[in-house]
This record gives C-alpha cells, sequence and structure tokens, in this order.
C-alpha cells in the first residue's frame, strides 16, 4: 500500500537523519545537508577538530569565517549566554536570565526573514562555546536558521549549531543538488543527506547590524528592497564590491582576483543590456577558430531573457557545427540533452535558464556545473539588470565573480 511506503520511506529518513547528527556529534569528517540555499558541508560548530575537518574536505583557506546554522532562537541564546553551572544545583542557567541578546536592530529581520536565507553579525561572547576556527580570528559571528525542514531536523537531532560553508569544493560553483555535493567531495566526506534540489540556488544575504549604518555584505536569498523596507534598515549601506566591476572600460576580468564559483570552463558574461549580435559575434569567431585549428570546441551559451535559441546561430551547411539544447526544470534540474553530433569540429551546447529571477537563480549553478560535465571549452551567459533587486542582485554578483571576462556595454 502507498501508506507503507511513505512510512519506510519516513522511516528510512528518519535513520539517515539519526545517523547524519550521531556522526556531527562525535565525528571529525563533516557531512553534506541540504538547505533552502545550496548544500551545506556541515560540522559542530564547538568542536575545533569538527570544523578543521571542513576546511580539509573543502580545501579551503581557513582564513575565510563560517556560518553557523541554529535550528531555534533558543539554541542562538544558549550561544550567546555560554552555559555556567550553578553552583548548587549543578543546573544549567536559564535563559532567562540571559545576559547577551541580540541587538535590536536584528527584530524585524528576524521576525519577517528567519527561519530563511538570512545571515547576520553578532558579537562573539565572552566564554564563546563557538570553536575559534569558525570565526577564524574576527570578533563577530555570522548565524542563520535555515527555512529548509530537513536542516533543522538534523540540526535539532544533533543538538548542536552547525557550522557549514557551502558543500563544493573551493572555487567550484555551490551544489544545489546532493549530487552535485558527491562529484566534488567524493572520497572526502562520508555522508551526504539528499534532500532534492535547493528550492532558492544561492546563498543566504549576509547582513551586519553591527555597523553604522548596517551593511549589506552578500547578496543572496533575501532582496536588499525587502531589507529596507524594515524599520532601521532604510539606509543600509551595500557593502559588496560589484559597483566597482561596473565602469565603462570593458572588457576586464574581475575573476582573476575574485575567482569564485567557477567551473572549469572559462566564463564570459554579457551584462544586461549588452547587444545581443557582439554575443553572436563572439560565439561564431569561436566555432571559426575551431573549423581552421581542427580542434573539436564546445561552447557553452546560458540564456536567460533575450537571447535567442543558440543566439541564432543555426547548423550549417557543411555540418561542422551542431546545435544541442539542455534543457532544465524550473526546479533547476536537467532533463536531458537534446540528440546532436558531438564529432563535429564544433557544437554549441545551449541552455536556457528561464526569465524569472527565481528561476535563474534555481538553475544557474546547475547549469555551469551540467556545462563542465559536457567539457566546454567556454561558456557565454546572458546577464540580468541587478537593479531589479530582490534575487537579481544576487545571480549578478555570483556570475561577475565566475566571469575571467565580463562584456559591459
Ligand atoms: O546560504 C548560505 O549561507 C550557505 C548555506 C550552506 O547555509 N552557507 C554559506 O556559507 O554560504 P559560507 O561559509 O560559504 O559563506 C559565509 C559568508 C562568507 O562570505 C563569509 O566571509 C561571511 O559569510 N562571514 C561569515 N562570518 C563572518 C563574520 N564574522 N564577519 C564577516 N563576514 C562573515
Ligand atoms: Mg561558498
Amino acid at each position: 500500500e502507498w501508506w507503507a511506503t511513505e512510512k519506510s520511506k519516513g522511516t528510512a529518513e528518519a535513520t539517515a537523519v539519526s545517523q547524519a547528527a550521531e556522526v556531527l556529534r562525535s565525528g571529525e569528517i563533516p557531512v553534506g545537508f541540504p538547505t533552502e540555499t545550496v548544500y551545506g558541508l556541515g560540522a559542530d560548530a564547538t568542536r575545533s577538530a569538527a570544523v578543521q575537518g571542513i576546511y580539509k574536505a573543502k580545501k579551503r583557506p581557513s582564513d575565510n569565517p563560517l556560518i553557523i546554522h541554529v535550528d531555534s532562537l533558543d539554541m542562538l541564546n544558549r550561544v550567546l549566554n555560554p552555559t555556567q553551572t550553578n553552583e548548587l544545583a549543578g543546573h544549567a542557567t536559564t535563559n532567562s536570565n540571559s545576559k547577551n541578546k541580540i541587538p535590536a536592530i536584528y527584530e524585524p529581520l528576524i521576525s519577517r526573514f528567519w527561519p530563511g536565507p538570512l545571515t547576520i553579525l553578532l558579537p562573539n561572547p565572552a566564554g564563546s562555546p563557538l570553536a575559534k576556527e569558525v570565526t577564524a580570528g574576527l570578533t563577530t559571528f555570522g548565524v542563520r536558521m535555515p527555512s529548509s525542514a530537513f536542516a533543522r531536523l538534523l540540526i535539532h537531532v544533533a543538538d548542536r549549531p552547525l557550522a557549514a560553508p557551502s558543500a563544493n569544493a573551493s572555487t567550484k560553483p555551490s551544489p544545489t543538488t546532493a549530487q552535485h555535493v558527491y562529484e566534488d567531495l567524493k572520497g572526502r566526506i562520508d555522508l551526504i543527506l539528499d534532500g532534492g534540489s535547493c528550492g532558492v540556488g544561492v546563498e543566504s544575504t549576509v547582513v551586519d547590524g553591527l555597523s553604522d549604518p548596517p551593511a549589506i555584505l552578500r547578496p543572496g536569498g533575501i532582496g536588499i528592497e525587502e531589507i529596507k523596507s524594515c524599520p532601521g534598515w532604510e539606509k543600509v549601506k551595500i557593502g559588496y564590491h560589484d559597483s566597482a566591476l561596473k565602469s565603462k572600460d570593458a572588457p576586464r576580468a574581475p575573476g582573476m582576483k575574485y575567482r569564485h564559483y567557477s567551473p572549469k570552463a572559462q566564463v564570459v558574461l554579457f551584462e544586461a543590456g549588452s547587444d545581443i549580435s557582439s554575443a553572436t559575434l563572439r560565439v561564431k569567431a569561436d566555432l571559426q577558430a575551431a573549423n581552421s585549428t581542427d580542434g573539436a570546441h564546445k561552447t557553452g551559451i546560458v540564456r536567460t531573457r533575450t537571447w535567442p535559441v543558440a543566439l541564432g546561430i543555426t547548423s550549417d551547411n557543411q555540418s561542422t557545427v551542431s546545435i544541442r539544447e539542455i534543457s532544465m526544470t524550473p526546479d533547476g534540474d536537467i532533463t536531458g540533452i537534446s540528440n546532436g553530433a558531438d564529432s563535429l569540429a564544433a557544437s554549441i551546447l545551449d541552455l536556457n535558464l528561464g526569465s524569472s529571477a527565481d528561476a535563474i537563480a534555481r538553475g544557474l549553478f546547475s547549469a555551469l556545473r551540467a556545462l563542465d560535465g559536457l567539457n566546454v571549452d567556454v561558456i557565454y551567459v546572458e546577464g540580468i539588470h541587478d537593479e531589479e533587486g530582490d534575487l537579481a542582485a544576487a545571480i549578478m554578483n555570483r556570475l561577475r565573480k565566475a566571469s575571467e571576462v565580463a562584456i559591459i556595454v
């Protein structure tokens, strides 16, 4: 019966979660787990050896602080108020005695966006239970309460705040499926909880309410306009450095300095409003070069709003160029690739992310990874206007970091 299936599925998930929680509580190898933004690589944030395991698995430099994930405000209050044993009864002090409170500036954000893709910075308390590797020597720590029920259940059962960066190998695009995590970290971790594709697709927004005016340090799942509409956040400063990349002296190479979220292929980003024909010319030049050197060349195209299929380029008469379309669901899952000869001198692999910012965010990292899996040499990406607010700024922030060349017209 269906209920028997549902029931055994439920049991399998419960077993997986309790197994993962046990590894988190006592092991030193991090666990891959789903959140609503991207997959995280989690470790008990209170144990140094466990947190060091994250840096080892990701091969990430350890001067970069990690955020912690809590299942409840109660857990966060326990971090802010390290347990002092009551000398009479040996009982932990209760939260009603809390001295360290979450600063009031965060209250409207927390009540509106938690649980959800928003990370806040808090002062790390004296006697903090957090391993020093979490904060990388800073006096503050970043924390969020994920809206993924799977993630919160795991944290709850482990009964520990989890330090978790995105579960990709350092410099690769963030993972939005369990399969992505496996591809990057197989052999380096033992356990990945598979909760399907992530609903948001880009990381959380990081805000700093401890500075005056408050600042957005990383655009992400919660939009800037939404944050600005909260009391105390009207004058929020955009603390990330995208604006520096928008000068007119294009093309430029932001990826050199910030290489991040990058597939193996070279990424060429066309800012929104660039002339479609300049993108088409670039791709045609690639194809011609491939023909003349006789080497198979693969060009990936990631379209969003205005570019036509394969930038209007069609298979040519001499059958030296093939056009293949990669299909993707609105959830950002790759479902297939159309037939076409791969043996030709050049092929275009075309992928349409759709036009809504939600769909673009969900599919972006998956698209970059899929094209990498097909061994494309270069990926041309159609950007969107980041002034739209919401996710658009987060999407463009990631794309500018992934790209080696950005065409700004
Ligand atoms: O959506 C997300 O936030 C994902 C999922 C797994 O929850 N996690 C994530 O973590 O992206 P991570 O470690 O890759 O990114 C955390 C960001 C980094 O940009 C880091 O520099 C910043 O937050 N950060 C963490 N602690 C900080 C602190 N004390 N001060 C300033 N920035 C901090
Ligand atoms: Mg990351």
